[in-house]
């Protein structure tokens, strides 16, 4: 809509003044929504014209309003802006042709075609369970990888796992001294975390373990069998206990090259910042000096040679720039890590590549339950896997309170449940604290993930129930009623959304859009009689029944929830 809008203007402005000032996509980036309804759909400020044209903004939209010519919209200046009332009737028909055009893929485009994005997320850490202080990065990383796709782009899902370090060589330690086979088989992750804590308690009583849990880890470094043989089979312990979570989430990967894929990398890295003269000797370790950007130090060696997990961000970043040729590397990481992207998309600079640039840290809050925050030493620690199943057993008993005869309940009762924690999770601008509360994440009234997929599922029992009547030429004037009009106007401005949801890495954008649409369908279903004597009515209350249904099954794709048709 805003395109076509964007177009009249640019050919008014060519006709009446020979020229063109402004670019239509550079109009359509202008036109904005104003603040209320009486002032119209759409705005255009003239402010930007005044220099050009030697007048005052006011004179400008008076002289574009005479000159406007178009059927989907009447132009009424008001002060410095020049404001759009759409034609109702045809606007509604605009809206409906392109829906039944593109269905499920409206809103998609191709202005990522021939672009890569790299997308580093969720990136778990091995030997710990997959705590819900990992469900930020997981959902949002997902949900920007999915709207990329949409848009043409593209993209490379990166888990960079936190599968180096010294607790390792702890681990393997701890593992030999006390542990069994049985119990990991038997208790997996949770036996490994049980046996580090172990390794800590002893250790503080005799300082001489943390020598051993070093030569371990070394044995790891140089590549001994059964060093490897143990760290692998933690490893792959924790991939097996994450990949219950990510089906039930539905999310997926294309690379888990993580922190010890880079081992055999650091060198170049080592080698690189010394040739450019970038290393500087700090009592023994060896850093990049920051100071001239107001930031402590990026560490790059430790004193007995070891490398950081800075250094082996360096290395990734290089890596995957080689590798895949990205047109941007996004980092899905909590804002606790904001100085350490800084410093290493800094250094990164400072060896001279000048993708630096293109490296975005995606940055999100802390996310606490029932007003507590999560910690590990204060034992407040929730398993994603705990409370994706708790989620779904509530939904469940609220089904069989509400609608216990439905079919497939248990598996609806999934979808919901999984649909009330990532909508939750998405709510909001990333950048906010989240505090979760189940009774709010399930209710199915409100801004929820429940509610969304609800008014979903109205669309779907509407549209059951006019399956057997017969195609009936619409009549677009049947939408011309406010509560018509609103929906219409939110669907129009989807595609839009997404745009921006894209360009500010804010899946919550889309959150929000899909969750108006789901509010003004509601109204619509009350204000208007969808199902009516007359065919032609109907046939268009039906369209816009059906493109609501479209819209927000792809907005719910899109944040990584599920659409179940009834519920
Ligand atoms: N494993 C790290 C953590 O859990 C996050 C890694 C993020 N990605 C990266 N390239 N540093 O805190």
């Amino acid at each position: 809509m805003k395109e076509a809008l964007a177009q009249i203007i640019f050919h008014s402005i060519k006709k009446s003044y020979d020229k063109e000032i402004l670019s239509a996509e550079a109009i359509a980036e202008l036109l904005e929504v104003p603040p209320n309804r009486d002032m119209g759909d759409y705005a255009f400020p003239c402010f930007r014209l005044s220099k050009e044209l030697k007048a005052a903004p006011p004179m400008i939209s008076q002289w574009l309003s005479e000159s406007i010519v178009s059927d989907i919209a009447t132009a009424k200046p008001l002060g410095g802006y020049l404001n759009f009332f759409l034609e109702r009737e045809k606007f509604a028909r605009r809206v409906l042709d392109s829906l039944q055009a593109e269905g499920e893929r409206y809103g998609s485009s191709d202005i990522g075609k021939g672009k890569t994005i790299c997308l580093d997320y969720s990136s778990i850490n091995i030997a710990k369970r997959f705590s819900v202080g990992h469900l930020s990065t997981t959902m949002i990383g997902n949900s920007l990888r999915r709207i990329y796709d949409f848009l043409g782009y593209k993209t490379i899902a990166i888990n960079h796992l936190g599968d180096w370090g010294t607790q390792f060589g702890k681990l393997i330690y701890a593992y030999k001294t006390w542990g069994t086979p049985e119990e990991l088989e038997k208790d997996g992750v949770e036996a490994l975390t049980k046996l580090y804590v172990k390794f800590h308690d002893e250790a503080e009583k005799d300082p001489s373990l943390d020598e051993e849990g070093r030569k371990w880890f070394k044995a790891i470094e140089e590549g001994d069998a059964e060093a490897l043989r143990l760290f692998n089979l933690f490893k792959e312990l924790t991939l097996r206990d994450s990949e219950v979570v990510f089906d039930m989430l539905g999310v997926k990967f294309d690379s888990y090259a993580g922190e010890s894929f880079y081992n055999d990398k650091m060198d170049r890295v080592i080698e690189e910042l010394k040739a450019k003269g970038l290393l500087e000797n700090s009592d023994g370790a060896s850093v990049v000096n920051l100071d001239a950007y107001g930031m402590p130090p990026c560490l790059i060696l430790k004193k007995d040679g070891a490398t950081l997990y800075a250094t082996r961000d360096i290395a990734a970043a290089l890596y995957r720039h080689d590798t895949y040729a990205f047109d941007k590397c996004l980092y899905v990481v909590a804002y606790q890590q904001d100085l350490h992207f800084k410093q290493v998309f800094q250094v990164i600079e400072l060896m001279g590549y000048d993708f630096a640039k293109d490296l975005k840290h995606v940055s999100f809050g802390m996310i606490s339950f029932e007003g507590q925050m999560l910690s590990t030493r204060k034992g407040r620690m929730i398993f994603l896997e705990d409370l994706l199943k708790r989620a779904c057993e509530k939904a469940l008993d609220i089904i069989n309170e509400k609608n216990p005869d439905l079919e497939n309940k248990e598996e609806i009762a999934k979808q919901v449940g999984i649909g009330a924690v990532i909508y939750t999770d998405l709510q909001n601008s990333r950048i906010k604290d989240i505090d979760f509360r189940w009774d709010r994440a399930l209710n199915f009234d409100g801004e929820t993930g429940p509610y969304v997929q609800y008014t979903h599922t109205r669309c779907c029992s509407v549209l059951r129930k006019a399956a057997d009547i017969p195609y009936t030429e619409p009549d677009y004037a049947a939408l011309s009623d406010d509560a018509s009009q609103q929906l219409l106007r939110l669907i129009s401005r989807f595609p839009e959304q997404m745009l921006l949801a894209a360009d500010k890495y804010e899946p919550s954008i889309l959150t929000r859009s899909m969750t108006e649409i789901a509010k003004a369908f509601n109204k619509y279903y009350y204000d208007q009689r969808i199902l009516t004597e007359n065919p032609a009515e109907t046939s268009a209350r039906l369209l816009l029944t059906k493109a609501t249904k479209d819209v927000l099954k792809t907005a719910m794709y899109l944040i990584g929830m599920d659409a179940p048709e009834r519920m």
